[in-house]
């Protein structure tokens, strides 16, 4: 009943650099923060207040707040593992379209959809909004694929095609760990200038390049491996086979491809994977599956060998093999 109350309140005391803060200072009372920060003293208590009893801080016996530790690094603005960017992204957009959801219980999903632009056409509506998207994409992806890179055993792989890769995130982490290794990330024309930053601040010259194309109207360029990461997940059952269907023909003998996704048990949990799978559902036209539903598109393709490979994170890798 009251998450609607914790996230609003997640999100505005990032926004207004109240973790920062706190990460720098160690405890402090909201009164502090407030006057270093130039915002309402009453107002920040009563948000530190919702997040002392969610247990995001902590609140001593004179009233000073702390960031609780084990989420420091998440709320931490300098750090690999923050994920403010998709806290506002939830608080921003997907907010913005949870009444779709009571309009899908009257009407159906396919009838209120074609009233409305096409996913990609909603989330890169103008610059800022594609900034943001590409933002949160990076923290929900960049930690987890250090991890993703090493479960995946890349060792024997020249070429590797990031399709739908955003601005880099495992593109990176696959080049930092694989020195033999060349990405290309395939995305839509409008995340070029986002790649081009990131191969700039890497320093990865021509070894990280950039395919700008639509994977429903091109073929996929030719590599040893094709990854997709949160890609299957925006799409029905039908368009992941085709784009499959393209990856198998774009890897070659041996090929392979990686599917990296958040999973459900078979029990429906956890509650990150549900939760999402609602985001999927009004934001896109996909949803969440488990490692057996990923497998069975992967065999539906023509792939085979298909192995599950669970991260720490909530992540996770299936890859199947061209034989
Ligand atoms: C949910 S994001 C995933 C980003 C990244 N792979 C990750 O794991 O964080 C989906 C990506 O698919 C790309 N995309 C969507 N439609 C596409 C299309 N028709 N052709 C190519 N890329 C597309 C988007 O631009 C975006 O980068």
């Amino acid at each position: 009943m009251f998450g609607l109350f914790s996230t609003h309140a997640l999100h505005l005391a990032d926004k207004h650099g109240v973790f920062a803060h706190l990460i720098e200072g160690g405890p402090t009372s909201a009164e502090r923060v407030a006057a270093a920060r130039g915002i309402d003293p009453e107002t920040l208590e009563r948000l530190l207040l919702v997040l002392a009893a969610v247990s995001v801080v902590e609140r001593d016996a004179e009233g000073l707040y702390r960031v609780a530790p084990a989420l420091a690094p998440s709320l931490d603005p300098g750090n690999p593992r923050y994920i403010g960017g998709f806290v506002r992204h939830l608080v921003t957009n997907t907010t913005r379209q949870l009444h779709q959801l009571d309009d899908y219980l009257a009407r159906g999903k396919a009838a209120v959809d074609a009233e409305l632009p096409a996913p990609f056409e909603t989330i890169y509506r103008d610059e800022a909004a594609t900034e943001a998207f590409l933002e949160a994409m990076w923290q929900l992806s960049f930690g987890v694929s250090g991890e993703l890179v090493q479960l995946a055993e890349l060792d024997d792989v020249r070429t590797l095609v990031d399709v739908g890769g955003a601005s880099g995130a495992f593109a990176v982490a696959a080049l930092k760990r694989y020195p033999q290794l060349s990405v290309t990330v395939f995305d839509l024309p409008q995340v070029g200038p986002f790649l081009d930053r990131t191969r700039e601040a890497g320093r990865f010259g021509d070894r990280l390049g950039f395919t700008p194309g639509d994977f429903f109207e091109d073929a996929l360029p030719p590599a040893d491996c094709l990854s997709f990461g949160y890609i299957l997940s925006d799409w029905e059952d039908t368009t992941c086979v085709e784009l499959l269907r393209k990856a198998y023909d774009a890897c070659g003998s041996g090929g392979r491809v990686l599917l990296m996704e958040r999973l459900f048990d078979e029990d429906g949990g956890p509650l990150a994977t549900a939760a999402m799978n609602l985001s999927m559902h009004v934001e896109t036209q996909g949803r969440h599956r488990t490692a057996a539903e990923y497998t069975a598109l992967l065999k539906e393709a023509g792939f085979g060998d298909c192995t599950v490979h669970r991260s720490t994170w909530d992540k996770h890798l299936v890859m199947g093999r061209r034989s």
